[in-house]
């Protein structure tokens, strides 16, 4: 049987008060309505509809072409969301899912189970409910004495004694793909909100005499909507906490779950222990026995094995295996720190090359630097890579030795083996096997300080 999805991604999101577009708020880091995508994507479904108004080109700027896109002019209800796929499904035979792009925590397991339940009940629609402690603002599904589905009534539009009820509308359905379009036709705005409900084909299928179905779901959490920010903030820590045991259950140790904020994107390997107050955003990457944080935010990095990174920032590089980053490193954009190296506290590197087995263990700034193998930077050590005009290069050789408190002004060279002597600015070239000293010769004035006392007699 040839399945479909539509994905409807269309509306403001007035009640999220941004400028964000609301399928575009992140959850764990990824956009609400990619969550949609993904999970919908590991079903078999033939092509995904996604449908979009407000901010259209953010939404296909950021989501791609993993789905195709039509575009709603006016929001004029879900109903008439899906009836804009007519010109593409409308003649085809099949199931076709709706989904909304606001419903982030829904997994693939519920919705193939829904699926499944829909087309071996061989039902006109199948919709996916859950119970609500607090249903309100959610459609009720209304059943039945025979607990067969009658039809799904909105908050705005329900009464009393029906806002009582605590199944709810998930938003999520099956359709026979030809019998959907053609109940959609017949949906009108007459209602509270004067929009056309995509719910309302429910009731209309059923007076018809098709069967209509529903799948509960035990877990509401899952089939939570999204409309506002408290609601984006509980879905945050339900995913949140479904990242955190996952890894767990992968081996990886973490050490406060509740204080631990991983992105659905990051991957991390086993025996890793991720200690409190750590956030790994985006495409991270943990290899294998390492310890990170407390207290660390990693961003779009590579990191290898058995690393150790304590209160630090990193973002945008790569990390070998065997380093020591921290207390209180920052590691910026495009640096590519190799294996056993140490960077230690107050350190920060930027855009810069940290070759295998070299140090910095002190309060040290090297940005646009390349450092070879071995190399020793001093406490204070300091690139002095911009003129206020433009970034130049500072290239350190292997086995260099920097003496403490050293300016090294690039561009500049220093050869292989060198040592720096203290507290020098160097400003030209400086040869292997050298030893450099730029500062001013040190004069000690004996008894200096009496014979200024007497004569002040
Ligand atoms: C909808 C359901 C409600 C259900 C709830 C589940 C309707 C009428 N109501 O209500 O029964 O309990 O979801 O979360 O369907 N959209 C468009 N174009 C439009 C209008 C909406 O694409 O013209 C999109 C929105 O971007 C959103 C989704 O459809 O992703 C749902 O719309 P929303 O306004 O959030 O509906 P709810 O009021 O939550
Ligand atoms: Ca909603």
């Amino acid at each position: 049987m040839d399945r479909f999805a539509i994905i409807l991604a269309a509306g403001k999101g007035t009640r999220m008060k941004s400028k964000v577009y609301k399928v575009l708020h992140p959850v764990c880091g990824k956009a609400m309505v990619q969550h949609v995508i993904d999970e919908v994507s590991k079903l078999q479904v033939q092509s995904i509809y996604t449908i979009i108004g407000y901010g259209a080109e953010e939404v296909k700027a950021q989501v791609g072409d993993v789905t195709n896109y039509i575009l709603q002019e006016e929001q004029l209800g879900t109903g008439h969301a899906v009836m804009q796929a007519q010109g593409e499904l409308a003649g085809k035979q099949g199931t076709t899912i709706v989904l909304c792009g606001d419903t982030p925590l829904l997994t693939s397991e519920t919705l193939q189970a829904l699926m499944k339940q829909h087309e071996e009940e061989n039902a006109a629609v199948t919709v996916l409910t859950a119970k609500a402690d607090d249903p309100a603002g959610y459609g009720r599904v209304l059943r039945n004495q025979d607990g067969s589905v009658k039809k799904i009534v909105e908050h705005k539009d329900a009464t009393e004694d029906e806002r009582t009820v605590q199944e709810i509308n998930t938003g999520t359905y099956c359709f026979d793909n030809a019998l959907l379009f053609h109940a959609l036709s017949q949906v009108s705005n007459d209602n509270a909100q004067g929009e056309y409900y995509l719910p309302d084909c429910i009731e209309i299928l059923k007076q018809e005499g098709h069967k209509v179905s529903a799948y509960q779901t035990e877990d509401f959490n899952e089939t939570m909507g999204v409309n506002d920010r408290v609601a984006l903030s509980q879905a945050e820590a339900i995913m949140r906490e479904r990242i955190n045991r996952t890894h767990m259950l992968n081996g990886v140790s973490i050490i406060d779950p509740a204080n631990t904020y991983i992105d659905a994107t990051v991957k991390i390997g086993q025996d890793t222990v991720i200690q409190p107050g750590s956030i790994l955003r985006g495409n991270t990457q943990v290899g294998e026995d390492c310890i990170i944080g407390p207290h660390t935010e990693i961003t779009n990095c590579k990191v290898g094995d058995r690393n150790h990174i304590r209160q630090s920032v990193l973002s945008e590089s790569e990390v070998g295996n065997e380093v020591q980053i921290g207390p209180f490193a920052h590691i910026r954009p495009e640096s590519m720190i190799h294996d056993k190296v140490k960077v230690g506290n107050f350190v920060e590197i930027k855009k810069t090359v940290f070759g295998e087995g070299s140090k910095a263990s002190h309060l040290s700034y090297i940005g646009d630097a390349e450092v070879g193998k071995d190399v020793n930077l001093g406490c204070g050590s300091i690139t002095v890579n911009y003129d206020g005009k433009r970034k130049y290069l500072t290239k350190i050789d292997d086995h260099v030795f920097v003496g403490c408190n050293s300016n090294l002004v690039a561009p500049v060279t220093i050869g292989k083996g060198a040592y720096i002597a203290a507290g020098s600015t160097i400003t030209d070239d400086v040869p292997g096997d050298a030893l450099s000293i730029a500062r001013a010769r040190q004069v000690n004035k004996e008894n200096y300080v009496s014979k200024l006392n007497m004569n002040n007699e």
